[in-house]
């Protein structure tokens, strides 16, 4: 998850050369592709087709179990969304509290809202270094741990198989800053105990779960201008390639877009690594769309109108080449949002994040994105 008010250690990060990235990357083919768990799989590169929706690019949004019960909130989603999915759910804290007692109830419910509804979803997220239960932080042996991520992916995508039509199969990989020591790959469980090969062990097992679901690698801060962003930028690149040398699937990239809206998006480079990533056969999609406004002065117009900067540049840049596979925002109405608890305004003041007001009214940058959408396709 973007560290809290991360703007300070964004523009603080110390400035390294791009070259030094690939030095530090430190995944040699050999270290990032021994997954130990069987064959590799013959990559095809396989290009994903576009999920149309009846018209246009879809549009999703992520729902909350707590909240299902608030009838106009569920409705917004049947109103406004092509795609509907579990915000935590299906994280693994919320599926496998104890070790081998999977709890597939709050997911299933929100899933089958979805499908019920003629609404397509997607799973998020098979490994994440957050809501992990306490009994995988206290995880420390390699050959368990790799039994531990097989096992889960291999639950997970076998009970949701034709239901999700993909998976975010990793998270927040990559280190907030990849150029400080010990990076590029973030320190979590999974790698303290597997070393970087637990990527491509995870896609290696969930190509092998559920071979029809679109398989993303997903991750935050890939579209804003400045040093950290292209050397993020590049890291996923580079992953990516390594995941393809080594002979496994990536469909695609998620670019959470997270959106400060005091920062500036770089279009152009977010178009160029999108064409990177085409080049590849790797498509794009937009997993978490939200504005955070806490450094916002002023009221809801000034809000409204940095949103709207925001957003349309973010567009600029993704539906440049290819559309996207889809946009997905991180929620629907500011009713219910992590923005507030994660990033707060100094003063209190009630943040704006997401297409729908507290009364579920469209904000403007929503209506213009909407009609982008649309006419994308
Ligand atoms: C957040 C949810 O929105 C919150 O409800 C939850 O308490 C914590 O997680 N990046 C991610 C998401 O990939 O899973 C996070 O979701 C937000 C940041």
């Amino acid at each position: 998850m973007p560290d809290t008010h991360d703007s300070a250690a964004a523009h603080g990060a110390s400035e390294g050369d791009r070259h030094g990235i690939h030095a530090t990357l430190n995944l040699t083919r050999r270290s990032f592709m021994a997954t130990g768990a069987g064959a590799a799989i013959a990559a095809t590169a396989r290009i994903p087709p576009a999920r149309a929706a009846p018209t246009g690019i879809p549009f999703g949004g992520a729902i909350q179990f707590e909240y299902f019960d608030d009838r106009p909130y569920r409705q917004a989603f049947l109103d406004h969304c092509d795609i509907v999915m579990p915000m935590n759910e299906l994280k693994f804290g919320l599926l496998q509290r104890e070790r081998g007692q999977f709890d597939f109830s709050r997911s299933d419910t929100l899933v089958d809202f979805a499908r019920d509804n003629g609404k397509a979803s997607r799973g998020h997220a098979f490994l994440w270094h957050s809501t992990n239960p306490p009994w995988v932080d206290a995880l420390n042996d390699e050959r368990d741990t790799e039994s531990v991520v097989i096992d889960h992916i291999e639950r997970v995508a076998d009970h949701y198989r034709g239901r999700l039509a993909s998976w975010d199969v990793v998270n927040e990989v990559i280190a907030h800053e990849p150029r400080e020591a010990g990076g590029p790959l973030r320190d979590t469980i999974w790698r303290r105990n597997l070393g970087p090969r637990y990527i491509p062990l995870a896609f290696e097992t969930a190509a092998r779960a559920d071979p029809d679901a679109l398989l993303v690698i997903n991750d935050y801060d890939l579209e804003f201008a400045g040093d950290r962003y292209d050397a993020r930028r590049a890291v996923m690149l580079d992953l990516v390639r390594q995941l393809q040398d080594g002979g496994l699937h990536v469909d695609a990239v998620g670019c959470q877009a997270h959106l400060y809206a005091h920062f500036k998006v770089d279009v152009d480079a977010l178009a160029r690594f999108k064409e990177e990533l085409e080049g590849m056969g790797v498509a794009f999609i937009v997993t978490e769309l939200d504005v955070i406004d806490f450094q916002i002065r002023g009221g809801v117009e000034e809000q409204d109108a940095a949103a709207t900067v925001v957003v349309s540049d973010l567009l600029d840049g993704v539906l440049s080449g290819r559309p996207p596979l889809a946009v997905v925002a991180w929620g629907i109405t500011d009713r219910y949002s992590w923005v507030d608890d994660a990033m707060p305004h100094e003063d209190g003041k009630p943040s704006r994040p997401l297409p729908l007001d507290v009364d579920l009214r469209p904000k403007p940058w929503y209506d213009a994105m909407k009609a982008r959408l649309l006419a994308a396709s």
